[in-house]
Order: structure tokens, then sequence, then C-alpha cells
């Protein structure tokens, strides 16, 4: 067994007076794939944000590799090797892909050398051929290959992905989840996804959480996921 890289204790958060996550508790091991499942609302973004110290107001224990994160702002955070790709990509729509790539270095973690352009387009093909685009002329698909690619630029030990697969083509979907499996693959990055599309996030991780109304209801590997349907029927359908 790996160490814990990831550890959540008694995590609550809130948006102003809004209760919104309630004693949530979580691990990633160095390397691991976590899925956080849970319909819309049940807050996933609100657990990755609340590692980022990127909006919510959150108290409990939040430790990286055994660092209390408390007081960590998210410029530090990010410096210690985590990246968060939010749900809303933010793209610079009058920078090109390679411009958008390149500022994403400057996050990379004390000593650790960021990927190039160059790097970037032999582990992502599919970005090869938008590097000159600007960012208002890509898909909604290419803008979220494009957002994760750049999470990976700063070589995180650690990549949080909110939704990366929410309103792509069933193809598009298919081939983004094996890049992100590579990507676990051969940079030894850990994941943290939160995820609705169940088939995407059994693709790329090897381990459940999941979530409903800020509580923790199950946590497993996938086959004990699939081993209670209740928990898809009860917790995960529209
Ligand atoms: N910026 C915000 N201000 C106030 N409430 C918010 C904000 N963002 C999310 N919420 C609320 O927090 C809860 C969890 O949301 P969220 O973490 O976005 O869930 P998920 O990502 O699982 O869809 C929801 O009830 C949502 O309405
Ligand atoms: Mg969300």
């Amino acid at each position: 067994m790996s160490e814990a890289l990831l550890e959540i204790e008694g995590l609550d958060a809130w948006y102003a007076d809004s209760h919104v996550l309630f004693g949530v508790g979580l691990e990633v091991r160095q390397g691991q794939g976590v899925a956080l499942l849970g319909r819309n609302g049940a807050g996933k973004s609100t657990l990755l944000k609340s590692v980022m110290d990127a909006g919510p107001r959150a108290v409990g224990r939040i430790e990286l590799a055994g660092r209390p994160l408390a007081g960590l702002p998210t410029e530090k955070r990010a410096r210690l090797g985590l990246m968060l790709v939010p749900e809303d990509r933010r793209i610079f729509p009058h920078l090109t892909v390679a411009q958008n790539l390149e500022l994403a270095a400057h996050a990379a973690p004390r000593g650790v050398t960021a990927l190039s352009v160059a790097e970037i387009c032999k582990r992502f093909p599919m970005i090869a051929p938008l590097i000159e685009r600007q960012g208002y002329q890509l898909s909604g698909g290419q803008q979220q290959l494009v957002a994760v690619a750049r999470g990976v630029v700063a070589r995180p030990r650690l990549m949080l992905l909110d939704e990366p697969a929410e309103g792509l083509a069933p193809l598009i979907v298919q081939e983004l989840a094996e890049e992100v499996r590579r990507i676990r693959e051969r940079e030894g990055a850990a994941l943290l996804l939160a995820e609705q599309n169940v088939s995407f996030a059994r693709h790329c991780t090897d381990y459940v959480y999941l979530l409903d109304s800020g509580r923790v209801v199950f946590s497993g590997s996938w086959p004990e996921f699939d081993a209670r349907p209740e928990l898809k029927t009860r917790y995960l359908a529209v």
C-alpha cells in the first residue's frame, strides 16, 4: 500500500450561511485515481474548491503528504503540487492554445520543470492541431481537452478535475478518459475526479466516494460499488 497523499477528515464547508459539506472524510494515495460521484448539488465542486481554498469557507483537516493546508492560499497549494481544473474551464479566449498552456507553467512546484507545449502535444495528440487557434475558436470539447492538458503542464502530484466529461460527445468522452488514464500512468500523478458520468469515472479511477447532500454515503472499490446497484438508483439517477 502506498502512503496517503491527500487526507481529508471532518470537513465542513459553507457559502456565507449556507452549510454545504458535513464531516466529509476522504483519502487519495500517491498515484491513485479516486472518483467523487454524486448528483448535481451534492457538493463535489465544493469539496474540490475547499482543497484549493478557492471559494467556500472550509473547516476541518486537509493534509497533503502529511502537511496541513490550513491557512495556505490557493497559489501556495498549487506550488505544493495541487492543480484544480474547474468546471467552467477558463480558457483565455483571446490567447492561442499554446499561450494558454504556457501560462500554466508558472504554477509548477519548486524543483519541478513544467512541460513545454511540444511535450504536451506529444502527450495529447488531439491538442497538436489546435495549438495556434485562439481560445474562442475552440468547441466545448476542445476547450475541455485544453483545460485538462493545461492542468498537466505544471506536473501536479494531484489533479483535481471537476466534471471534465460534462457536455461532451460520447466519442470525445472516451478519448478524454483514455488521455486522463495515460497521464496518470505516465506522470504518476494522483487524481481526484468529480463526475456524474460513471463510465468515464470508472475508466480512469480505482476507488469511489459517493456524496449526497454534502455527506459521504459510500466509499469503496468499483467492484464494491457495482455490488450495490441501489447506490446508483438512489444517489445518481436524475
Ligand atoms: N458560490 C455559491 N454560493 C452559494 N451556494 C453555492 C455556491 N456554489 C454552490 N452552492 C451550493 O452548494 C451546494 C453544493 O454545490 P456544488 O458543490 O456545486 O455541487 P456539485 O458540484 O456536486 O454539483 C448546492 O446546494 C449549491 O447550490
Ligand atoms: Mg460541480
